[in-house]
């Protein structure tokens, strides 16, 4: 089965081509990063009439590139949610009308089991059953997996998504937005030991995460700094470091604590955090000493993108699954609720 897929989510236009024989045909993603950045952050409304501006485009170039025309398409997935309303409801219609006229089934895709999924991708993919760390810009959360739409939520966090926490401090530190990437350049730099932040909740029973009071230490520490002297380059690069340390030591903790309390023994990490190297080398050193495996995806498919939307939907859609004609797509949408393949012997509409 051919799926062509649609993530507009946010703040990224991606489209892709999965084959379940032959595999990933191709993908393309136009981000929106820089028209955004002169305001800090997302703007919804620019968002969405971009994606309408792209998407088409993108996925006529994307058709050609990859000799997949349209005929060759047995199916459509697209970001159902969840995510900023106005964004979906482009990926949606297009997807949803693309279907209608080439007479194939859609499905809408949960963004968040689509970043699940990408480890899937790689050409040493992961099985079920495993827990996963799903650590993005809206979204920290551990999860047990045991197949596809089969999500038993471990613990998440109780404020802020560490990407967030990451963007948040970044722009403390005066970096432009998205700041994760950026802090962590900046923390290559950094003098080890000079700031230690509290690892939050870490001496907590659960799974449970907090990053609104490690943000507050950083910027107490960055008034205290400012009080003294006007901040150097090397001050910031202090601070990015211990920030980066006190966020990954506390997902490894967690995340050690995920696989003994399951007693699984695979780990997988997805979302635009798993990107970060220091938190792939640091959790790379924990299932060692659990004798697990941990699996990621490429860092193109860490960050949103068409590829795990089209991925994710052809589970689904070779599973019988798909939608009615109605156009939907929900800002919010708890990962658990979604079905299990094993239950989809007939055709369902989410
Ligand atoms: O998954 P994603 O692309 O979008 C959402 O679904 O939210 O994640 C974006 C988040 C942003 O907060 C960004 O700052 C963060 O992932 N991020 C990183 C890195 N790359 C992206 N955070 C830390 N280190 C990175 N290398
Ligand atoms: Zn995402």
């Amino acid at each position: 089965m051919r799926v062509l897929g649609i993530e507009t989510s946010c703040d990224e236009t991606g489209v892709a081509i999965y084959d379940s024989e032959q595999g990933l045909l191709g993908d393309a993603l136009y981000s929106q990063v820089k028209m955004h950045a002169r305001y800090g952050g997302v703007i919804p409304e620019l968002a969405s009439r971009d994606h309408i501006r792209k998407t088409l485009p993108m996925l006529r170039q994307l058709m050609e590139d990859s000799g997949s025309p349209a005929s060759s398409i047995n199916g459509i997935a697209y970001t159902a949610g969840p995510g900023l309303i106005g964004a979906l409801l482009v990926g949606a219609s297009i997807g949803r009308s693309l279907a209608m006229a080439w007479n194939v089934p859609a499905i809408g895709v949960h963004h968040m089991e689509g970043h699940l999924l990408a480890p899937m991708l790689e050409a040493n993919p992961p099985s079920f059953p495993f827990v996963a760390l799903l650590v993005s810009g809206g979204h920290t959360q551990l999860v047990a997996v045991t197949g596809v739409g089969e999500y038993r939520l471990l613990g998440e966090s109780l404020d802020d998504a560490a990407g967030e926490a990451f963007d948040k401090v970044a722009k403390m530190l005066g970096l432009a937005y998205p700041g994760g990437p950026r802090v962590a350049a900046l923390a290559t730099q950094g003098t080890p030991g000079r700031f230690v932040f509290p690892r939050p909740m870490i001496n907590r029973p659960g799974l449970e995460f907090s990053f609104s009071g490690l943000k507050t230490a950083v910027r107490n520490t960055l008034i205290e700094l400012g009080k003294q002297a006007e901040l150097t380059e090397q001050d910031k690069a202090d601070v990015a470091l211990a920030f980066e340390e006190a966020v990954v030591q506390t997902l490894v903790i967690k995340c050690r604590r995920a696989l003994q309390h399951s007693g699984l023994k695979t780990l997988i990490i997805a979302g635009g955090v798993s990107a970060n190297k220091r938190l792939r080398a640091s959790l790379q050193e924990m299932v060692d000493t659990q004798r697990s495996q941990l699996f990621y995806a490429q860092p193109k498919f860490c960050t949103d993108n068409g590829a795990m939307i089209a991925y994710a939907g052809c589970q689904r859609l070779m599973a019988g699954q798909h939608e009615g004609l109605a156009i939907f797509a929900r800002p919010r949408w708890p990962l658990e609720s979604l079905s299990s393949l094993r239950q989809s012997a007939a055709p369902s509409s989410t």
